[in-house]
Parts: C-alpha cells; sequence; structure tokens
C-alpha cells in the first residue's frame, strides 16, 4: 500500500493549474458509446477514474489514444456486451455505462457501482427512468441488466423525486437517441450537466435547458465524432483555494470558473479570506484573521457537498465555532475523526458536524476514508506541526490529478511512498 508522508507547518506560495472536471469527464467517456465517430476530449485529468474508464472502454472494443490531456477515443468497435465486474466495482461513475448502452444497444448488462463510502448510494432515480423510457430491469447474480427486449428506447416524461445529478446525465444518455421526446423535471443543475449536454449536442444530439431543472432532449438517428474541452473542475479548485488560505502567503490558482464557486466563495468571504478573483483565476492572500462559519450543503448552485470536508481544515483556524450540515449525504462524516486525532476541536452531533476554533494541529497518523475526506487530511497535514501519513491514499488518487507534484511546486514537503 501507499501513503502520503507531509512535514507540514510550512507556508506555500505560487501557483498551480485546475485540470479537467472528474465528475464531468466520468460521464463524457461513457457518453462517446453513442457516437458512430471519432471523439476527441481536451484537459482530461490524471486521475485514477479516468485510467479505469479507459481499461473498460478498450475491454468493450473502443480503440483510445491518449497524449497528455488530450483522449481520442474511437467507439466504433464497442460491442454489446456484459461489462467487465471488477473494473466497474471501482468507480460509483461506472453506472453511466447503463445509459449510453441502453441509447446505443437498447440493453445494457452492468455490474453494480461502487464508489466512495458516504453511505447508501442508491440508483432507484436511475433505473425509475430507464423503466419509464421502456427498458425491464433484472438482476443476475452481481450484475444488472437492463433490456428494452428488441424495441427502440422511447422518451418520457420524468420527474426526479430528489434532485440527483447521476440520473440526471444518466436520463440524458439514454434519451438522446430514443424514439421522441424525454422531459425531464426537478432536474439537477449541477455546470458537469451542462458539459456533457454540450459535448452530446456538439455530436448532434438536442438537448435543452441543461443546467436549469427542466430539460427536454428530442431524440435523433445518430450521433457523430466531435471534438470537446472538459471544464475546469470545481472541487479540486475549491480544495486548492481553501489550503491557499490554509497555509498559504500569496498562492493563484489558475483555470477557474467563478460562476461554479459563487456560493463556495461567498462563504470565504464570509470567514474574512482576503482573496482576488478574476475572469479565470483566483488569488489568495496569506489570511491573518478568519471568523467561524456554520455551513449547510444542497445541490447547485448552493454549497457543494463535495467541498464540506476540504474547507474543514481551513474553518479550524478560524475563532469561533461553528456547524457544518450536509444535507446530501449525512454520512459525510468520515473526516471528522481524522482531524479530532490531529488534534481538532471537532465531532459530529446528530446530523451535523461541530467545530470550534482555532485549533492547533499536531502531524500523526490519519487514513483517507473517502475522495474528499482525503483532500481534508492534505490540508490538514500541511497546517499541522510535524509529520502526518496518510494511509488508503488510492481514494485521493481517484479525484486529484498530480497532487504531489502541484504542492511540491507551491513548496510543500510532501512525498508519496510505499508501505
Ligand atoms: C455526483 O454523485 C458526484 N459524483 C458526487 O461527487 C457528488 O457528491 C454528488 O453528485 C452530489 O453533488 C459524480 O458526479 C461522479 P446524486 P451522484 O445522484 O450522481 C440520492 C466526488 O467527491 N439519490 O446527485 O451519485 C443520493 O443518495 C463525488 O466527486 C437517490 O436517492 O449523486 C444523494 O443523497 C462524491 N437515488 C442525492 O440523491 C438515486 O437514484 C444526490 O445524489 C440517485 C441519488
Amino acid at each position: 500500500m501507499r501513503k502520503i508522508v507531509i512535514n507540514g507547518g510550512r507556508s506555500l506560495k505560487g501557483r498551480v493549474t485546475v485540470s479537467g472536471a472528474k465528475n464531468s469527464v466520468v460521464a463524457l467517456i461513457p457518453a462517446i458509446i453513442l457516437a458512430d465517430g471519432i471523439v476527441t476530449l481536451d484537459g482530461v485529468p490524471a486521475i485514477s477514474d479516468v485510467d479505469s474508464l479507459i481499461d473498460i472502454m478498450e475491454t468493450m472494443g473502443a480503440t483510445v489514444t491518449r497524449q497528455g490531456e488530450t483522449l481520442e477515443i474511437d467507439p466504433r468497435g464497442v460491442q454489446d456486451m456484459p461489462m467487465p465486474f471488477g473494473k466497474i466495482n471501482s468507480l460509483r461513475a461506472s453506472y453511466y455505462f447503463y445509459g449510453s448502452l441502453l441509447g446505443r444497444f437498447g440493453q445494457a448488462v452492468v455490474g453494480l457501482p461502487g464508489g466512495c463510502d458516504l453511505g447508501p448510494r442508491p440508483i432507484d432515480l436511475h433505473l425509475k427512468a430507464f423503466e419509464a423510457m421502456g427498458a425491464r430491469v433484472t438482476y443476475e447474480g452481481q450484475n444488472m441488466r437492463l433490456s428494452t427486449e428488441g424495441q427502440r428506447i422511447h422518451g418520457a416524461h420524468i420527474y426526479m423525486d430528489t434532485v440527483s445529478v447521476g440520473a440526471t446525465i444518466n436520463t440524458i444518455l439514454a434519451a438522446v437517441k430514443a424514439e421522441g421526446r424525454t422531459v425531464i423535471e426537478n432536474a439537477a443543475r449541477e455546470p458537469e450537466i451542462i458539459d456533457v449536454a454540450t459535448l452530446l449536442n456538439n455530436m448532434g444530439a438536442r438537448i435543452r435547458g441543461a443546467g436549469t431543472d427542466i430539460i427536454t432532449i428530442d431524440g435523433v438517428e445518430n450521433l457523430h465524432g466531435t471534438r470537446h474541452q472538459v471544464i475546469p473542475d470545481r472541487i479540486e479548485a475549491g480544495t486548492y483555494i481553501a489550503l491557499a488560505a490554509a497555509v498559504g502567503e500569496g498562492i493563484q490558482i489558475d483555470n477557474v470558473l467563478y460562476e461554479h464557486l459563487e456560493s463556495y466563495i461567498a462563504k470565504l468571504e464570509e470567514m474574512g479570506v482576503r482573496m482576488t478573483v478574476s475572469e479565470d483565476a483566483v488569488f489568495v492572500e496569506k489570511q491573518d484573521k478568519l471568523k467561524a462559519v456554520s455551513i449547510k450543503t444542497s445541490p447547485y448552485p448552493g454549497f457543494a457537498t463535495d467541498l464540506q470536508q476540504p474547507i474543514t481544515p481551513l474553518l479550524l483556524k478560524a475563532t469561533g465555532s461553528g456547524y457544518i450540515t450536509d444535507t446530501i449525504y449525512e454520512k459525510r462524516v468520515g473526516h471528522v475523526q481524522e482531524l479530532a486525532n490531529l488534534g481538532a476541536d471537532i465531532q459530529t452531533r446528530g446530523n451535523r458536524i461541530a467545530y470550534k476554533g482555532p485549533s492547533h494541529l499536531r502531524g500523526t497518523a490519519v487514513k483517507a476514508t473517502d475522495l474528499r475526506a482525503g483532500a481534508a487530511m492534505v490540508i490538514a497535514g500541511l497546517m499541522a506541526e510535524g509529520r502526518t501519513e496518510i494511509t488508503n491514499i488510492e481514494f485521493i488518487l481517484r479525484g486529484y490529478s498530480n497532487i504531489i507534484e502541484k504542492l511540491t511546486e507551491l513548496g510543500a514537503d510532501i512525498q508519496l511512498v510505499e508501505e
């Protein structure tokens, strides 16, 4: 097993560039199955989720060429076959193969999704949409089979009981080549949904309303190849902004779309974080006094659930006390005990997290309990006095490209070592 070792307490400075969005690219790659030509993606992040998806695509018969951040995929060799279960289980976003295989072949046999342990992560809304569009769902061992039994998948009017990024995107994937019109009400509005719709529309799809809570898709016969630039990763950006405020003395984060982070930046300003937001970058000064605030996550454009863990070490620097309530994943608290082990005054109380700052953190052995909890461990380790060792770091490498190189560049004393 590998671990990350940090000698903390140092001030960092310089510039860091945000990579392409993980939560976009994990949908863009499966979406390419729907094309009858070559699709090229630019700005693809160097993360292990992408490696896993490339493996799956090649196993299914696609031809994939990767040059740096550019991925060229020819999906014309993709066969309608059961998905390779092992790889499927490694990432939750494998569920996007349901929608794209259903959209292309009218059937899909896919292993049940894996991913971070954030408590139960159902896919009932995905299945409800597919059934409304004419697919039948059956289970074969650990695989799930979706099939329209030879009929063409057809459009439907779908109301999402819960706002769901995955169910919204998966329904779009199944609908773009379906017979007739699909309407999704109470759709999620995340920027990644707009990115997927942009790719599909550039392939010839007819999607309107992505980014709003009502999305209309008129099915077409064919989708052709195209070239597409992946949007910047707003969660990676938010993570580096929190890190810069926690341990930086002047850090510029490049490739940031302010409109993707409005609620997050507003919360940082409420804390008194001094930063300059420009067209596509954020400059964060060295901070002195910060004020404790409370946070409540909500679907986009609210405060992102994926950022409540990375911002928490920064909250621990602030003076005062506050609460963090994750309304989307109540159990997204794996980082709390680990932060307490570093000396933080933080605990879960019922369905929320209570903290009191400022906390003086001292390095020790901690573990990443999930992807964004791992990011919180890295920031806390940079803040803590002495040596911090983080295990279970495969989670971190799933969503943060070149994190060791990026932090070393900023002056951090951080290594990835074999245990
Ligand atoms: C996406 O997950 C992201 N992952 C998550 O980021 C993110 O936390 C989440 O959206 C919320 O923003 C990817 O995009 C790959 P949801 P997803 O469906 O689509 C419930 C990260 O750190 N729900 O929007 O799986 C669900 O339990 C990851 O990058 C159902 O009840 O999330 C949750 O409470 C972690 N039934 C809420 O909806 C369903 O069928 C939102 O989940 C689907 C979801």
